[in-house]
């Protein structure tokens, strides 16, 4: 049987969990669960989140977020009985109502789901009565303009919504981008005025992963990190090492076959790479069509278990849909069956994730996102 494996480790997600609490530890988690659990497998990560959710002391402190009202509606299914919050809000009326059946609290960003929040206004103690009111302070992507947003907070709060202020950076992921104090700015400015013009009582929410260990200033009532909880980078010259996080998806597969190849023979499609030395060369049953990138650089390796040593070997020649070759001429007995890791734990001598997104020209969330159902799945 094919032997490529995405390993999901649940005690990585709780460790992850962990440093989130320890960074920002008077506010809520709602922890970002959106797209499959950043293609983690929502179902494979829930018993680690619910864990964690039983470990604190008030286990409301840890809610869920998704971005659509689908995915709130299968977190349900699986048995997630505490808070879920839906960050894009619903896209009709009828997704409304459904929202107040399951109990999901939603994003406002616009003026029509202002108005099917009036004409249908959950009944008092429903968590469907919170709601997260989307600022628009800079990344132009979704919410109220600042101008715009006081009346609308004071519509929602005379219809006896709670109200979360919310707000997305653009660049938290580089500390020195000048955007992210104006956007800090604009959010306090707003926050301050909703409170003395609406309500004292309402809450707040900006940081997602880089927000947490970026700007401590700005944890408010609830942080929202995604990325850091499965072990992957958030910031851009730091490694999930730095940051003490721990990669819960190892990617993985076995030597398949090997063979010797001569000076100036070529590998793979478009015979991209040539042998110059005698070459010993192994094939593992892996390729973009479970996940891997195609367009990885000549700098890629993955890393070869051998007789109980790590060695690093180069990725050679094109990854193709089903296969990857690499170079084991340095590993002094590779065997058949042998243990490759594509991406997985930098202390234990693997590529991470992050370093596989930087041969291929992209970020570890789309990597994570785009593993296919193709690999054995295992959780650990
Ligand atoms: C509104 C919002 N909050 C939080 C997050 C989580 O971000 P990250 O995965 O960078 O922590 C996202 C991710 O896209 C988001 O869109």
């Amino acid at each position: 049987m094919r032997t490529a494996t995405r390993t999901m480790h649940l005690d990585a997600i709780v460790h992850n969990l962990g440093r989130v609490h320890h960074l920002a530890p008077n506010a809520n988690i709602l922890a970002m669960v959106k797209a499959n659990a950043y293609g983690h497998g929502v179902a494979n990560v829930l018993p680690a989140l619910q864990t964690f959710a039983d470990s604190l002391e008030d286990s409301n402190r840890l809610a869920l977020g998704v971005a659509t009202l689908q995915e709130a509606i299968e977190l349900r299914k699986l048995g997630w009985s505490h808070s879920i919050g839906v960050i894009e809000g619903v896209f009709s009326f009828d997704e409304w109502q459904m929202a107040h059946q399951i109990q999901a609290q939603c994003v406002i960003h616009q003026h029509e789901q202002v108005e099917w929040a009036l004409s249908d206004v959950p009944s008092d103690g429903s968590p469907t009565r919170k709601i997260w009111l989307k600022l628009n302070t800079g990344m132009n992507r979704l919410g109220f303009e600042p101008n715009e947003i006081t009346s609308v907070a004071k519509t929602l709060n005379n219809a006896e919504y709670d109200l979360i202020l919310t707000s997305h950076f653009a660049n938290a992921d580089d500390v020195s981008h000048p955007l992210n104090r104006k956007q800090i700015q604009t959010f306090n400015n707003v926050l301050v005025r909703l409170k003395s013009q609406v309500s004292q009582n309402i809450q707040a929410s900006l940081c997602n992963s880089e927000g947490v260990i970026n700007f401590p200033d700005c944890h408010y009532n609830w942080v929202r990190p995604g990325i850091m909880l499965y072990g992957s980078s958030p910031i851009i010259d730091k490694s999930a090492e730095d940051l003490n996080l721990r990669p819960a998806m190892i990617f993985g597969a076995k030597v398949m076959a090997i063979h010797h190849l001569q000076v100036g023979q070529a590998v793979g499609y478009g015979s991209r790479f040539v042998c110059e030395r005698p070459t010993v060369k192994g094939i593992i049953s892996v390729g973009y069509g479970d996940g891997y990138p195609r367009v990885v650089t000549d700098e890629a390796w993955v890393s070869v278990v051998s007789n109980g040593e790590t060695y690093q070997c180069p990725i050679i020649g094109r990854v193709a849909m089903d296969m990857i070759a690499m170079d084991l001429t340095n590993v002094p007995e590779p065997k058949i069956a042998d243990d490759v890791v594509l991406w997985g734990n930098a202390n234990l001598g693997h590529p991470s994730v992050d370093d596989v997104a930087s041969w291929a020209g992209t970020i570890g969330y789309e990597l994570l996102c785009r593993t296919t159902g193709r690999p054995i799945k295992n959780v650990t």
